[in-house]
């Protein structure tokens, strides 16, 4: 008998053997930062680079774009940072939000007549809520950091102390603000140049927020809260027509929060919860969506039926959601399947159904500002995907004397009146009305989506539009989009009222026009386009990430390799 025929050469397994077992050593765990600003987007690889968690570096990125981006965010402001914590397999929203001041009452921003004030509740210190991005890096350093806030604030310091040099983009927000940055000494000093938008190239050098954020960094939420700083932010407020008062900074709190989680055709979505609207609008026009067969049709018809699914899901959001810790918001049932049927029901397939049909409320022109969103995923697999505001361009443009502190004026996103748009178009009711201690309804919605293979970490600023474009950017990827065709994604909306899609311009084609048209929808395209994406996307299968950042702006995503 032969035997040779039987005989198995182990050389070819030996290799295969080492070659598996060298690359599994060597197999490069990555991370990956998204943000608006290279700089920031340098600050949070850094920290994961000095052995910081994906925690320590959102404390990072959040307060350098506090620095180097002060038209988006900044530590007078707010936002909302999802987390997703890997060894727990937990999912939690930290919400650090603005409340309104205690002093706040329902009508502070109508006259006598009970009309709306302009401005009132956009410009001035009037316009600012106390803020939350202190308490909220603070916090998150504390329960899920690696590294002591002096660390993770080392960059933001640097940046605000040594100076940051602006760029076209500054340029064109400031002017945007002008007049307003140059009501108060201290922001024309900070923001402008002999009182005009500075020329891109421009150094901005923030020496008091550098002292304030240093106080941050040294006594942590107190720092800000507590003490000088939280002096000298009151009168300078008062100072100018505001009503702070200390007691609203002393009892500033952050929230944890249970995430908004669906899932669409196996799709898992974790978003934001309320205050924030956009977790609940997102899963109620998914779940519509979900039950008219969406990717089967052609391209004029899912347009129709994605314009129809959000103006019932913004029709619900002026309606029912507000601060559920103040009102009753019936979340269960606007994310639920019932819910859906019932609110597709009187969808046409080939006519648009007018706004005021579904119901009356006043009509209003939406503006697009600016925000600012950031993900990250770290080695280990942690993640967050935060959003963080202070609304308007430069905030409120109003610098606290003597602290560096660029106030929001998030108090807009209430519903100042009801049925009155504010600066986004958005109108609201009695459950997004002002009270003392509430939080403002917000769009921004920082998610995670994920399938069997891949999940994506994603956001985006724009105000009202926010919620369409992390729409649409999950439809993306659920379609099997890469990072950068999730931000490339030509972008659309619909927001009940005004009662038109508007859209960037170039992105509907003839056919589309013309049959949506046809149908009875008004198109309105945009100058320009809208939004700053920045989207992190894990693949499961060979543990690699796509990251991309809008190119519609200029901010960066970057990723790394840890080889041990
Ligand atoms: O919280 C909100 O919904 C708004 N303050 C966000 C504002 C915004 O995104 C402006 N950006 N482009």
């Amino acid at each position: 008998m032969n035997t040779s025929s039987k005989f198995i050469n182990p050389y070819p397994f030996a290799i295969l053997l080492l070659t598996l077992l060298f690359s599994s050593l060597v197999a490069a765990q990555q991370a990956a930062v998204a943000s608006a600003h290279p700089l920031a987007t340098d600050a949070g690889l850094e920290i994961l680079q000095q052995g910081g968690n994906a925690f320590d570096a959102a404390v990072a990125v959040t307060a350098t774009l506090a620095v180097v981006e002060p038209y988006s965010s900044g530590i007078g402001g707010g936002g909302f940072w999802l987390l997703h914590i890997k060894n727990k397999n937990r999912d939690v929203m930290i919400d650090g939000r603005e409340v309104a001041p205690l002093a706040a009452t329902r009508n502070m921003y109508l006259d006598k007549n009970g009309e709306v004030i302009p401005g009132a509740s956009i410009n001035g210190p009037l316009s600012a809520g106390i803020p939350g991005v202190p308490a909220a890096i603070d916090h998150i350093a504390t329960h899920y950091g690696r590294l002591p806030l002096s660390r993770s604030l080392d960059a933001a310091i640097k940046h605000a102390r040594e100076g940051f040099k602006t760029n076209a983009h500054y340029q064109r927000m400031a002017s945007i603000r002008e007049k307003h940055l140059n009501a108060t000494p201290d922001a024309a000093e900070i923001f402008l140049n002999d009182g005009k938008a500075p020329k891109p190239g421009t150094l901005i050098v923030q020496t008091d927020l550098a002292n304030t954020l240093s106080a941050i960094a040294a006594r942590g939420a107190d720092g800000f809260y507590q003490g000088e700083i939280a002096t000298r932010l009151v009168s300078s407020v008062r100072q100018h027509g505001g009503i702070w008062s200390k007691l609203d900074l002393s009892s500033y709190r952050v929230v944890e929060r249970e995430p908004i989680r669906g899932s669409y055709k196996g799709m898992q979505v974790v978003s934001a919860a309320p205050p924030s609207s956009g977790g609940v609008a997102i899963m109620e026009m998914l779940n519509i969506l979900s039950g008219l067969d969406y990717e089967k049709r052609t391209s004029a018809d899912r347009k129709h039926l994605m314009a129809e699914a959000m103006r019932r899901t913004y029709r619900d959001r002026a309606e029912y959601l507000g601060d559920t810790d103040f009102v009753n918001v019936p979340v269960d049932r606007l994310v639920s399947i019932q819910h859906a049927n019932a609110v597709a029901s009187d969808i046409s397939p080939d006519q648009a159904t007018p706004s005021e049909q579904l119901k009356a409320v006043a009509a209003a022109v939406n503006k697009a500002t600016d925000t600012t969103h950031f993900s990250i995923i770290d080695k280990d697999g942690n993640r967050v995907a935060a959003t963080l505001s202070i609304n308007f361009p430069f905030g409120s443009c109003f610098v606290a004397e003597g602290t560096g502190v660029l106030l929001n004026d998030e108090m807009d996103d209430f519903s100042a009146k009801p049925g009155v748009p504010n600066i986004y178009g958005l109108i609201g009711n009695h459950a997004n009305a002002i009270e003392p201690g509430k939080r403002m309804l917000s769009s921004m919605s920082p998610t995670f989506v994920e399938t069997k293979d891949r999940y994506a970490v994603l956001g985006t600023p724009g105000g009202s539009r926010i919620i369409t474009m992390v729409m649409l950017a999950a439809m993306e990827f659920y379609q099997g989009g890469s990072a950068t065709s999730m931000v490339d994604l030509g972008r659309y909306h619909h927001q009940y009222l005004p009662d038109k899609i508007v859209y960037e311009p170039g992105v509907l084609n003839d056919d589309d026009m013309q049959i949506l048209f046809e149908r009875g929808h008004e198109l309105e395209e945009l100058d320009d386009t809208y939004g700053n994406m920045q989207v992190l996307v894990y693949d499961k299968r060979n543990n690699r990430i796509d990251a991309a950042s809008d190119k519609r702006r200029n901010g960066s995503a970057r990723v790394i390799e840890f080889t041990d």
